[in-house]
């Protein structure tokens, strides 16, 4: 007999049919006449109960059984008596699939901390915390693909290993084959010699599939980029990994404008279709947390975000200076602390920034008239600040050349982009979302650490 999973179960079976089910056991109760063991599986929030009467011959495995063991069992499906659960499992037939050391299972049944389950990576996943988090996970990855494939985009691969550096801020992990002890040097020179590394010069992982998606975009006309991408940011907070994934759109012949109506009819979509597919995992977590709030999630997707340039968000913050630990004036970055300010405070909900200072930005930026700012946007949300950062992109080979050469970027390494400008440029924009900062929002979870599988961060590599 193929086994069910416990979401299968719960939402086609009907009671009085024999089954067989597989899972983790979560606990178990002994009673002179019967034993309880309540088992997960991972596929839903929900437990399964199996009830094992003293008279079954499966009752003398239970001394073999404790929190932690993989156990398979069969038996009869019937509505269950008990408060808060449907079915249970009348078990007739039960195997020990593998045991488990009670003495050392990290996961007893009481309640532990985030911190501590930060430090069983491995073990996490089986609390109801975890499988909702992972769960949520898959289903908003699903959605961005089900958000763009609907709309016609084209799902773009680009690549992990790259000699470019999108946003130019020099935070890359650099890829080499060379001997670390010993590397080849230059002529009468402490330079390495690159041209003996593997791809004959410096390679680095990614920090953006942006580059290459425009190759696609300026081809294909609207295409998305998701997955890993990585930066070596001394950034040790709740909101910065080392690697994470980011889920980049491009549109062609598109202009800032139709770009951040892109970012915020994807962001409402997606929430408001999460709320629906998440539901139990989304009402448990608020169960254990008191976040996510739900209705207000479900309020901002119904909610069109407000919109206000850098400028203006300038004007705001500067007479609550004393608020803050950073500076605002203009110029200066906006800090997470005043990204939360604005949409906790000042909006009460998501907030599209625009237009901002052209020294804060990257380089493919397309310069404003006014020569000061350029076609960026930043969508900014509450508890997490910056979710979206993204920009129409500079398309005029002059402006382009002259921003570069102002930057220090050799033209010759990025001579292809450059090109793009030269054969039938077109207007284009484009963003990248943050999937954890996604993840994060939704879930309520306060810290990225939380929404990651293995996360990487400054002296972070144990799992
Ligand atoms: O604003 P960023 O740096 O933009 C880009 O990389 C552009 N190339 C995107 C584009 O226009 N195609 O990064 C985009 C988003 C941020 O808004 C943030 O949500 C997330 O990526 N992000 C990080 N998430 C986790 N850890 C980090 N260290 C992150 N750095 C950026
Ligand atoms: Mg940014």
């Amino acid at each position: 007999m193929k086994r069910l999973s416990i979401k299968q179960l719960l939402a086609a079976a009907e009671a009085d049919q024999n089954i067989v089910v597989s899972g983790w056991v979560r606990s178990k109760r002994e009673s002179k006449n019967f034993a309880f063991l309540s088992i997960s599986d991972g596929s839903c929030a929900a437990v399964l109960q199996l009830v094992v009467d003293a008279s079954s011959p499966a009752f003398a495995l239970l001394k073999d059984i404790a929190t932690g063991a993989a156990i398979s069992a069969r038996g009869l499906l019937r509505a269950s008596p008990g408060a808060g659960q449907q079915f249970e499992l009348q078990v007739s037939e039960l195997t020990v699939i593998g045991e488990t050391s009670p003495l050392d299972y990290p996961l007893q049944k009481k309640g532990h901390t985030l911190e501590f389950l930060r430090e069983i990576a491995h073990l996490r996943p089986r609390t109801n915390t975890f499988g909702a988090v992972f769960r949520l996970r898959n289903t908003l990855a699903f959605l961005i693909h089900q958000f763009f494939q609907e709309r016609g985009f084209v799902w773009a691969q680009t690549p992990i290993l790259t000699a470019s550096d999108c946003e130019g801020a020099g935070q890359m992990f650099q890829v080499s084959t060379l001997d670390m002890k010993n590397p080849p040097r230059l002529p009468n020179s402490s330079e390495i010699d690159y041209s003996k590394d593997f791809f004959g010069k410096p390679a680095h992982l990614t920090v953006s599939g942006q580059l290459e998606g425009e190759f696609l975009a300026l081809s294909l006309g609207n295409i998305y980029t998701f997955g890993p991408t990585f930066r070596a940011e001394n950034s040790n907070t709740a909101r910065h990994l080392a690697e994470f994934w980011m889920m980049e759109p491009e549109i062609a012949f598109a202009d800032l404008e139709d770009n951040m109506d892109l970012a915020e009819d994807f962001l409402r979509w997606v929430i408001a279709k999460a709320v629906e597919r998440s539901a139990e995992d989304l009402r448990l977590l608020a169960g254990l947390y008191k976040s996510p709030d739900v209705a207000l999630l479900e309020k901002v997707a119904a909610t069109p975000f407000q919109r206000i340039s850098y400028t203006e968000a300038i004007t705001i913050l500067a007479p609550q200076q004393k608020k803050f630990h950073y500076p605002v004036a203009w110029g200066s970055d906006l800090q997470t602390e005043h990204e939360r300010f604005l949409c906790e405070q000042v909006v009460g909900g998501p907030l599209i920034v625009y237009n901002y200072p052209k020294d804060l930005k990257a380089f493919y930026m397309r310069l404003n008239d006014d020569e000061k700012t350029v076609a960026a946007m930043d969508v900014l949300v509450p508890g997490v600040g910056e979710i979206i950062g993204g920009s129409q992109r500079e398309d005029r080979v002059a402006v382009l050349e002259q921003r570069m050469q102002a930057l220090h970027i050799p033209l010759a390494d990025l001579q292809w982009y450059v090109d793009l400008r030269r054969f039938g440029s077109v207007p284009h924009a484009g963003f990248g979302l943050g999937f954890e900062r996604l993840v994060m929002y939704v879930s309520g979870m306060q810290n990225i650490r939380d929404v990651t599988l293995c996360p990487r961060a400054p002296g972070l590599i144990t799992f």
